[in-house]
C-alpha cells in the first residue's frame, strides 16, 4: 500500500498494491477524466509532484513522465505519491 495525497486539497487515504489509482483519487473527490481505462487514450493524465510512480501507459514519453502519469493504469513504488490536484 501507499498513501496517495492530493496537493491542493490536501487530503490522502491509504491505496492498496494493485489498487486503481484512478478510483482513489475520485474516491478524495478529485474530478479526473477517463476513456479507454487502459493507458492509451491520454484522457487522464495527470501531474505528479512526487513519489516514484510506476508508469504502465502506452504513451507517455520517458521525458514527460518525469512530470505526469496516467492515473487508469498507473501504480506507485514508494510509500507516498503527491499529486497536483
Ligand atoms: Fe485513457 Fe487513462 S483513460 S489513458
Amino acid at each position: 500500500p501507499y498513501r496517495l495525497e492530493l496537493a491542493r486539497s490536501g487530503v490522502s487515504d491509504e491505496v492498496e498494491a494493485g489498487g486503481s489509482l484512478l478510483a482513489a483519487l475520485r474516491a478524495l473527490g478529485a474530478k479526473v477524466d477517463a476513456s479507454c481505462e487502459g493507458g492509451i487514450c491520454g484522457a487522464c493524465e495527470i501531474r505528479w509532484l512526487e513519489g516514484e510512480p510506476v508508469h504502465r501507459d502506452l504513451i507517455l514519453t520517458p521525458e514527460r513522465r518525469k512530470t505526469h502519469l496516467m492515473a487508469c493504469v498507473a501504480q506507485c513504488a514508494s510509500d507516498r505519491l503527491v499529486v497536483e490536484l
